[in-house]
């Protein structure tokens, strides 16, 4: 990235606008921690303190109003750690709460994520009665060595059993998480999970790579994974399956049936806003005034977050302000999406004209990388194949 310092004149955004407001609300506890997750989650010893967490959920909710600035939320993502070990009581409790101190949109999308092992019909009840009105199962595969292998706490049975227990508590709009290029996969293996995915018919599947993270299990001790040509055959087999099924690949790793993308992702790979609540959640905020993007970060430890939240040394914050970062910020978001996006959402969204990008578009045109439709910020599908390497022509 270009670190010369601006030039007088030349620092910070111009924002016509503000975006969308999503918010993120990160739960993190799960029953066991798998080896592949980097995730800012811990197994839960003892009692789940759900409610005093929530509590503290509800005193760092007031520490972010500020930063409302008058939108109502159009999304809201209890994510984790496996928010589905709430009670819900607590689940209810958080809503309210939320509600009692944020306009909410009339057709607010608000997901709830769920382990197969942590599933009780009375629970899911609780949740939909709550306000829940989208879940999202991580069931990563049906096959029950790769779910061993996986550490995962759950076999296929309990898998197929969520997904019934979810709709029976009235549950239409669901995602499963399925993961591909296991420990020792093969392309049958691979795109049978997703046969057992389709048979459930749910409303969305996101079908990810497994990767291996920095500073967890996996890492340490690497599992034996699929060649880049035996990946290469499950991508193309595994799309083509899901496109004949009905399921339109909207990102690299969504795909849904019309109508039912997830809207909450949607609006951070359009660069949307959002507020973060929960140990280690982050918030990303447009600041018009000031003509910066604010970047919140709370600190990571449950028992420390819980302690602190609502406080000011519960937050770490970041501002962006020079155009290349806010610009590249975008584009390693929007140009994820398929449809990728338009000029005008680039301009309103990252605070500048789209004429700062001309140069290296060119480039990235040239290499076959982007589209050269007028207008549009698109990937081509080599270019979406190797972001990376698209990126650093804005970097
Ligand atoms: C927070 S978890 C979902 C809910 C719940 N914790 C669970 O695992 O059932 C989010 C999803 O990220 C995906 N994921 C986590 N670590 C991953 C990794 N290393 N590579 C690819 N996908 C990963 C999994 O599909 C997982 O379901
Ligand atoms: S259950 Fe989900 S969040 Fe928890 S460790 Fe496993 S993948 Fe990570």
């Amino acid at each position: 990235m270009n670190a010369r310092a601006p030039l007088p004149g030349e620092a910070g955004l111009h924002f016509s606008s503000l975006p969308p407001l999503s918010l993120y609300v990160h739960l993190p506890w799960c029953v066991r921690k798998c080896p592949y997750c980097d995730f800012n989650s811990y197994e839960a010893r003892g009692t789940l303190p759900d409610l005093d967490y929530v509590e503290a959920l509800l005193r760092d909710l007031r520490g972010e109003l500020p930063f409302v600035q008058g939108r109502s939320v159009e999304t809201i993502f209890l994510g984790g750690g496996t928010p589905s070990l709430f009670s819900g009581a607590a689940i209810a409790r958080l809503l309210a709460g939320l509600k009692a101190e944020l306009a909410l949109a009339p057709q607010v999308e608000i997901t709830l994520e769920a382990n197969p092992g942590a599933v009780d019909a009375a629970r899911f009840g609780a949740f939909r009665e709550a306000g829940v009105n989208r879940l999202s199962i991580g069931i990563q595969s049906f096959r029950n060595e790769q779910l061993r292998a996986l550490g995962r706490v759950h076999d296929a049975t309990q898998a197929r059993t969520a997904v019934a227990t979810a709709r029976a508590a009235g549950f239409d709009n669901l995602n499963l998480d399925l993961m591909y290029a296991l420990p020792n996969d093969d392309v049958a293996g691979a795109v049978g999970d997703l046969e057992g995915a389709l048979e459930l018919a749910p409303a969305h599947i996101s079908w990810y790579q497994l990767t291996l993270e920095p500073n967890t299990a996996f890492e340490r001790r690497p599992p034996a994974l699929p060649d880049d040509e035996v990946v290469r055959q499950m991508e193309e087999r595994g799309r083509a399956l899901l496109a004949a099924h009905g399921y339109a690949r909207y990102e690299i790793s969504a795909y849904a049936r019309p109508g039912r993308r997830c809207l909450h992702n949607l609006n951070y790979w359009q660069f949307g806003d959002y507020l973060g609540l929960g140990a280690g959640a982050h918030g990303k905020v447009t600041l018009r005034s000031a003509g910066e993007i604010a970047r919140r970060a709370k600190t990571r430890n449950p028992r420390t977050y819980q302690q602190r939240a609502g406080a000011a040394d519960s937050v770490a914050q970041e501002r962006v302000a020079r155009p290349e970062q806010a610009a590249l910020e975008f584009l390693m978001n929007a140009l994820r999406l398929v449809e990728g996006t338009s000029e005008e959402t680039f301009a309103a969204r990252a605070g500048q004209p789209v004429s700062t990008l001309t140069a290296a578009r060119a480039a990235a045109v040239e290499r076959g990388w982007l589209t050269s439709e007028p207008g549009v910020l698109r990937a081509t599908p080599s270019g979406i194949d190797r972001l990376n390497r698209l990126l650093e022509l804005f970097a």
